[in-house]
């Protein structure tokens, strides 16, 4: 079998699951680790025939797909913010929405790190799941120290293995932002930035039934009653728990932009600004205390 002969087995085999760009992306995701072959490999080498043992793995791999299980948590492997980072179902996969928040994150600090201080910028992750978010800051700003929280022990295993293999130092802690006893109380932080849980109860049909079935709910829901449970109590944390100036990051539900702009501005939060992802849609607040 050819390159592109399996590139069209992947294509037929997944499309109860995935449509065909997505099938795609996927079999080059596999290829990739199987055969360290890139996306320009593939296309130069569409007609070299796989070896049987490599055909083996690749079909193992699509006998999983086929059962619903995402190609990140097959291959236990992803990329976010161009760094690898280890993945399985104890941590939600990094989303590149979240790519964007970093992005943002790294430019507006660069007016802060401006500011002429001995002290390095303190940067704390709330609900850091595979570490992403403090790592990528980390890597890019090497002159901050970044802490990051969890609720979940097994979720900061898999974080402290991803700051080693990025070759970075990130201070991990096991706490819960909704209880009043964090472990991380009385730092003044120059930046706070979360992704918490924000996906609705009612949303739940909306979401591909992969995620649903694969990745860790924790990380994911909240109640309909309540939406805005994380934002409220980390709003809170944060204004205690930032320097003056300091500034606090979210990712947001796309359809509760108004809300989230609304709890901060009560809360006292100045300069909020609300950013669409790159698929226009309400993404991520910054403001200021
Ligand atoms: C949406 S995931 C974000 C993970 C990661 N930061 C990212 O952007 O991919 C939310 C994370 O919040 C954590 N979490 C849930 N409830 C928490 C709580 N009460 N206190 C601290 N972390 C919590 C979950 O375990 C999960 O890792």
């Amino acid at each position: 079998m050819t390159l592109k002969d399996l590139a069209n087995k992947f294509i037929t085999s997944l499309n109860a699951i995935y449509d065909e760009d997505e099938a795609q992306t996927i079999y080059l995701i596999a290829l990739e680790h199987v055969l360290k072959y890139r996306r320009a490999d593939y296309l130069l080498k569409k007609n070299e025939v796989i070896s049987t043992e490599k055909l083996n793995k690749l079909e193992a791999i699509l006998t999983t797909l086929q059962a619903g299980k995402p190609i990140q948590y097959i291959i236990g492997e992803t990329i976010f913010y161009g760094l690898p980072f280890k993945v399985n179902p104890s941590v939600l996969i990094p989303r590149p929405e979240t790519e964007e928040l970093v992005e943002w994150i790294i430019s507006a600090s660069n007016s802060l790190l401006q500011i002429p201080n001995s002290q390095p910028l303190t940067i704390l992750d709330i609900g850091t799941g595979s570490g992403c978010i403090a790592i990528a800051l980390k890597k890019n700003l090497p002159n901050t120290k970044v802490s990051a929280i969890d609720i979940a022990k097994d979720s900061l295993v898999t974080a402290k293995q991803n700051a080693i293999l990025n070759e970075v130092e990130v201070e991990f802690l096991q706490d819960d932002i909704l209880k009043s006893q964090y472990a991380i109380r009385n730092t003044q932080y120059a930046i706070i930035v979360s992704n918490p849980p924000y996906v609705t109860e009612n949303e739940k049909s909306s979401i591909h039934e992969n995620v649903i079935a694969n990745e860790p709910h924790r990380a994911l829901f909240v109640s309909n009653d309540n939406p805005l449970i994380f934002y409220d109590a980390i709003a809170d944390f944060a204004f205690t728990n930032l320097m003056p100036n300091g500034l606090l990051f979210f990712e947001i539900n796309e359809y509760l932009g108004k809300q989230t702009v609304e709890l901060l501005n009560h809360k006292g939060f100045i300069n909020i600004e609300l950013r669409k992802d790159m698929q226009g849609k309400d993404r991520m607040i910054c403001c200021r205390k």
